[in-house]
């Protein structure tokens, strides 16, 4: 596995695999890899000729600089974890080489981002479209993917890649879990021992509100049980619980008892760490 820091490096190295005909994959992250990261570039690998992870802990995208400040940072450990996962190459450049300016274009999704993450944090998307057609443009990825658990995220940028062309086949994975449910997410490392203990309820309270839907609850009747669930555990600051039309991700109406694809997403504040969790639901 290569190492490459600057633009111009990973721009040389892959002009050279397009001009061989190479399928190139490309996994952006921001590090701190978990199991999660891995099935990704395990199945990038499995996909595409070569695979390009990006680690880059991306400003632009954090409306909270003590979030920023405090996501965690472990190159050597990450570096370590893909040796065996058939990454070609990992680039890791620093903020300087990703933003040498300011940048003044800004990315509006409309009424995508108008809930969920982009309505709890102001900017958040435009920080992830930037960076990630950035990546684009520079791996110049066949494939690039992505996990389920950042449900908002993946839609925003398959609306991106079709608005703008990209020739690019997002990808996305399920999200994987801890053997109690949590969803495995980078911020994890940040949960103290009470914290972690409650943390796997959130998962709980996305597959109560599954077994509510399945029984032909209200969109209101499922907001009321699972923030009655949640409000047992006062460590867990419930920050939104969406029911949402799983392709527009627009929120439901409260009288209705949903049909068809679903999507329960759920953000909640744990001891200081933001963690995000998201099931789909099919329903007759
Ligand atoms: O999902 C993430 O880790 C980030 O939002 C991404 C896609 C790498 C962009 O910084």
């Amino acid at each position: 596995m290569e190492i490459l820091q600057t633009a111009a490096g990973l721009q040389a190295r892959t002009e050279g695999w397009r001009q061989n005909g190479q399928r190139i994959g490309l996994v952006p992250t921001m590090g701190a890899l978990h199991e999660g990261h891995l099935q990704l570039v395990r199945a990038a690998a499995r996909e595409n000729d070569v695979v390009v992870v990006s680690i880059f802990v991306n400003p632009t995208q954090f409306n909270n600089p003590e979030d920023f400040r405090l996501y965690p940072r472990l190159p050597e450990a990450d570096a370590t974890l893909l040796q065996d996962t058939g990454c070609t190459v990992l680039f890791a450049p620093s903020v300087e080489e990703m933003y040498p300016q300011p940048t003044v274009m800004r990315f509006d999704f409309g009424a995508l981002e108008q809930v969920m993450e982009g309505a709890h944090r102001p900017g958040h998307f435009n920080g992830v479209a930037t960076v990630v057609s950035k990546l684009f443009h520079l791996s110049r990825p066949h494939r690039a993917y992505f996990g389920q658990k950042d449900l908002q995220q993946v839609a925003v940028i398959r609306q991106m890649v079709a608005d703008l062309s990209f020739d690019l086949e997002p990808v996305t994975f399920p999200t994987v879990r801890e053997a109690d449910g949590l969803a495995m997410s980078s911020r994890n490392r940040r949960l103290s021992p009470q914290a972690r203990a409650v943390a796997p309820r959130l998962y709980q309270a996305l597959e109560l509100a599954t077994r509510l839907l399945q029984q032909h609850a209200t969109v209101a009747e499922v907001q009321q049980q699972v923030t009655a669930f949640l409000q047992q555990h006062p460590e867990i600051e419930l920050e939104y619980f969406d029911i949402s039309n799983a392709r527009t991700l627009q929120p439901l109406e409260d009288g209705a008892a949903p049909a068809g694809q679903v999507a329960l997403c759920l953000a909640a504040w744990l001891d200081g760490v933001r963690l995000i969790d998201n099931v789909v639901v099919n329903l007759a």
